[in-house]
């Protein structure tokens, strides 16, 4: 494993340690998450060190921090987290690359992500520096600010999919989004109305002119109407809250319509929401099309997003940024599940 750094690189990309937020249980984030200096890591020959600007609070963070639905300290670990650093989406400079590393150098502004589907609990951008495969990195345009290019990865990557691939919005395409308010909501509404689709929110009454806002052609505020026993039918459904029995919500959609579940929900417990996802999940084998939409962290995609967010057709919506040391409050905030747009955490 070799790294190198030029000579225009802070005196401070040479130190061996870092401040990062860290994990040292389950529990509620202020209680479990300290700010500390631990070791920096580096590198290896196919990644690229980067002194994070910003990042942002997701819902494997809070889900990791948390540790419930208990189930999934299985897959964490027992005690707490494998990884004691939260966090995954990535905005910021290169501080070192590794030997085989020849697009990226030194200096470069660059954004994406840690996540991958095999490695669900790896993290670590809660922290000055960070550690990222060069495949899930792109270099952030100047136009694009940390704070925004810090939401792309996750809740980003996952609207446009949704929007563009799983749920093929479009022209004559009637899309709703019930959670249209929060972090992954306010980027697909905007996404589906760029795609030309026709746009329903799901929000409550104090975000119903914010999502119209966004571009919602019509609103359905939850504390009045429930679209699941309405009349109206939707081509997509995306369904960021998972608050209505599936089978319930599938009752909304057009012959031909998509379902896509996107959420953990907020369960607790042992298995908190997972059995109604799985309940979704097997409803594919019944005449219900239902489609998952996995946040593919590639190029590609990113700079797919990246082009819409600096084109003006998208915005990124953040609810509060905070300071480093005040993690524990950004996922305390994510945790309330009534965040408006993203929640940011720059360095
Ligand atoms: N597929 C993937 O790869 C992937 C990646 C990341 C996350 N996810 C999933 O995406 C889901 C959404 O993530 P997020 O970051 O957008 O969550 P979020 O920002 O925490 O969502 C908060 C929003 O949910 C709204 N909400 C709460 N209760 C509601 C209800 N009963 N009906 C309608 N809206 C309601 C709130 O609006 P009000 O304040 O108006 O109630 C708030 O604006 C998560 O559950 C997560 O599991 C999937």
């Amino acid at each position: 494993m070799s790294t190198s750094t030029n000579a225009t690189t802070p005196d401070d990309d040479r130190k061996t340690t870092m401040t990062a937020i860290v994990q040292r249980g389950y529990g509620l984030p202020q209680r479990v998450l300290t700010l500390d200096e631990i070791d920096r890591p580096a590198p290896g020959d196919d990644e690229v060190l980067v002194r994070m600007r910003a990042t942002s609070v997701n819902t494997p963070d809070w889900l990791a921090v948390t540790g419930v639905p208990y189930i999934l300290r299985l897959q964490f670990g027992l005690t707490r987290p494998a990884t004691p650093v939260r966090g995954s989406d990535v905005a910021g400079v290169v501080a070192a690359v590794g030997a085989n590393v020849t697009e990226f150098r030194p200096g470069d502004e660059v954004f994406g992500s840690l996540w991958s589907d095999n490695a669900r609990s790896s993290g670590g951008t809660f922290a000055e520096y960070a550690v990222a495969p060069i495949s899930q990195l792109a270099r952030k345009p100047a136009a694009l600010s940390f704070e925004s290019a810090a939401v792309a990865g996750m809740s980003g990557l996952t609207a446009l999919l949704a929007m563009r691939e799983v749920g093929a919005a479009g022209p004559g395409r009637r899309v709703l989004i019930n959670g249209a308010s929060g972090g992954i909501g306010t980027l697909a509404v905007q996404i589906a109305k760029t795609l030309g689709a026709h746009v329903t929110g799901v929000c409550s009454t104090r975000n119903a002119e914010f999502v119209q806002a966004l571009g919602a052609d019509d609103i359905i505020d939850y504390t009045r109407d429930d679209f699941t026993r309405g009349t109206r039918r939707f081509d997509v459904i995306l369904d960021n809250v998972l608050n209505h029995p599936p089978a319930r919500t599938a009752r909304a959609l057009s012959p031909e319509g998509i379902l896509i579940p996107n959420s953990v929900g907020p369960g607790r417990g042992l298995f908190g929401s997972l059995p109604r996802v799985a309940r979704a999940m097997t409803m594919r084998w019944g005449s219900t099309d239902v489609r998952t939409v996995t946040c593919a962290v590639t190029r590609a995609n990113l700079d797919a997003l990246a082009a819409l967010l600096t084109s003006g057709d998208l915005e990124v919506i953040t609810e509060k940024t905070y300071p480093l040391a005040q993690a524990p409050e950004a996922v305390a905030h994510m945790l309330t599940h009534h965040a408006r747009g993203n929640i940011v955490i720059t360095m």
